[in-house]
């Protein structure tokens, strides 16, 4: 029954059309494969946009003791050592020239006074090393890869959403899809497929993600056989929107901080220069003066508080509002306002460094951000878990299967830095890219795929759409996420996780019962119901993962375990299908540093 679908043929197949994705496939065809792109939804519209801050990069221009040791060493400690070292090691030794390359692909960069491009400061990186485009950084990085993208031939299909991988033994053959408007189906043959769907943030109430983040590649990987790593750890990036409720969860760049902004408490104090890591103690100001003289480009200043990493920061903001000191809905203060006291035109400035938070506050929330303080709070923010990937190649566990981006893990470890998640992307998609291409070109011909195996992924697809009646699924999700962000958010303990745990057994049973009204055409409550499996995936990954780490480390914190343990620093842990179809859990060793290594992080301490 062919006719229920059409068939694509590809080399090199790339699911998702963020940073990364549409890196990869501008280096397989560059290499002369054909390479077909899949985008749930429109071409531009992807997560990247949301790394607004800036791409990390240790070129030196603001600072020139800044080199990529450095920078390997900032994403170890910020990792807190449970990165994959190669990884990190790749990416702090590429990320300059990616930046570069990005510029001479017409990338517009902010600029010093010299013409260089300029780079801003942000939490745990010890020099500023943030190439940016005011707060629209990752917004130019699309627009240039797209602009860019476009003359190498590749196939766009968008608003197209892969809901199954195809595999023969081992060995990843195509991929079936169907477009979102129509209800069409759509076989994907292919020699190689690259991973690059993002994060699952939807998987919480709570998030900067968009709609599309619901764990679509993490759990085609997953169902396709390949391993998932450090599922425990998620970020919660501090500053989120609070109010209006409408907005609750949209992002407040890190920049904001970056440029000088503090945090406050409903008493008016700034309370980040209360616990600050002993680690970074030393290189953090004990006073207001010192931070902003770092900011404003002080070489031999120290640190504000304000940007130590994202972890600490978020459970700082926790600990005001639980101490009965937060904002007015339930937050801490940001001000950036504030600096009118050291800059004459602050205003204008503000305007310019800060662009779309201006405007995001003054059209949702009714706040002037350069004369008023903003309320943020903590929000689902980036995925340090994900695809286990191979440190050279970026291949899966399945042949032929690559990842990278946010969906893939290891370069973070259990917490990342601002800004690696860009340069993330450059780096790690043209990885993906270019061993996916070698890989595809070294096969003849496509796989033979089984027409009744499509056949049943048609009418699987359907179910919801073809069943009389069933349960709304837009309340399973809605119950997911409460769930989500009540036991498995930024404070976690055993009983809560295995009290989520039983919940998700529970709303996967009702998923196999969700009932779409209408027919497949611009049908959201049919997509909604497809993205179930993968939510659901994720969140018991995550829970199962989080259960098993008895400590607290990164973007994972235990209310008993509230510190590290020394066993912790030794272990990633892997989750992956049993034979029995039933989710185990694995811890593996964490990959060697070399000595070289070792020296490196110890001279950087
Ligand atoms: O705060 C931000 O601009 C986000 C950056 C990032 O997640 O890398």
């Amino acid at each position: 029954m062919t006719d229920r679908y059409t068939t694509h043929e590809y080399d090199v197949l790339i699911i998702g059309a963020g940073g990364a994705g549409l890196r990869a496939a501008i280096e397989a065809a560059s290499m002369g494969d054909s390479v077909g792109v899949v985008c749930k939804s429109l071409l531009g519209k992807a997560h990247t946009v949301m790394a607004e801050g800036g791409m990390a990069a240790s070129m030196g221009n603001v600072d020139d003791r800044d080199n990529w040791k450095v920078h390997f060493a900032d994403t170890m400690r910020g990792g807190q050592y449970l990165n994959n070292c190669m990884m990190a090691e790749h990416h702090a030794k590429e990320a300059a020239s990616c930046v570069h390359e990005l510029e001479s692909w017409g990338a517009l960069f902010d600029r010093t006074k010299e013409g260089k491009i300029l780079q801003r400061n942000f939490g745990g990186h010890k020099y500023p090393r943030l190439a940016h485009v005011g707060d629209r950084t990752g917004l130019e990085m699309i627009r240039t890869l797209q602009d860019h993208g476009i003359h190498h031939g590749i196939d766009f299909h968008m608003e197209v959403t892969v809901t199954n991988l195809l595999i023969d033994g081992n060995k990843v053959v195509g991929a079936f899809a169907y477009e979102r408007e129509k209800g069409r189906f759509i076989l994907f043959k292919a020699k190689a497929i690259v991973i690059a769907t993002g994060g699952f943030g939807r998987a919480f109430k709570i998030t900067s993600n968009s709609w599309e983040y619901t764990g679509d590649g993490q759990t085609l990987a997953y169902d396709a056989g390949a391993d998932l790593l450090d599922m425990e750890f998620v970020q919660f990036h501090p500053t989120g929107m609070v109010w209006p409720p409408s907005v609750r969860g949209i992002l407040v760049t890190e920049g904001v901080r970056g440029e000088g902004g503090i945090l406050t408490n409903s008493e008016g104090k700034r309370f980040m220069f209360e616990d600050v890591p002993p680690l970074y103690r030393s290189s953090t100001a004990d006073n207001e003066e010192e931070g902003w003289r770092y900011v404003t480009g002080d070489k031999d200043a120290n640190r504000p508080p304000e940007l130590l990493t994202r972890d600490h920061v978020a459970r700082k903001i926790v600990k005001e509002v639980k101490a009965g000191r937060g904002s007015e809905h339930g937050g801490a203060y940001l001000d950036i306002a504030w600096i009118k006291e050291k800059i004459k035109d602050s205003e204008t400035h503000i305007k310019k460094k800060l662009p779309s938070m201006y405007h995001q506050f003054k059209e949702l929330a009714g706040v002037d951000i350069t004369k008023e303080k903003m309320e943020v709070g903590p929000t689902t923010h980036y995925a340090m878990g994900g695809i286990r990937v191979d440190s050279e190649t970026q291949m899966t566990t399945v042949e032929g299967l690559f990842a990278c981006g946010e969906c893939a893990a290891g370069l973070h470890g259990a917490n990342r830095l601002g800004g690696n998640s860009l340069s993330d992307l450059l780096v790690f998609g043209k990885r993906a890219g270019a061993h996916a291409a070698k890989f595809a070109t070294a096969i003849d011909t496509f796989s033979a795929i089984d027409s009744k195996e499509v056949d049943s992924l048609v009418t699987q697809a359907l179910a919801p759409v073809d069943r009389t009646e069933g349960e709304n699924p837009y309340k399973i999700q809605q119950d997911l996420q409460e769930t989500m962000q009540d036991l498995a958010g930024i404070s976690r303990s055993e009983a809560g996780l295995n009290e989520a745990m039983e919940h998700i057994r529970g709303y996967a049973k009702r998923a196999e019962n969700a009932h779409a009204p209408g027919n497949r055409e611009y049908n959201p409550g049919w997509h909604t119901a497809l993205d179930l499996h993968n939510l659901l995936t994720v969140s018991e990954a995550m829970c199962l993962s989080a259960e098993q780490r008895t400590e607290s480390r990164g973007g994972h914190f235990r209310e008993e375990y509230p510190e590290k343990s020394k066993e912790g620093s030794t272990y990633n842990t892997v989750v992956r299908k049993a034979k029995d179809g039933s989710m185990e859990v694995e811890r593996v060793p964490v990959v060697p540093q070399t000595d070289e290594m070792k020296q490196i992080i110890e001279a950087n301490e």
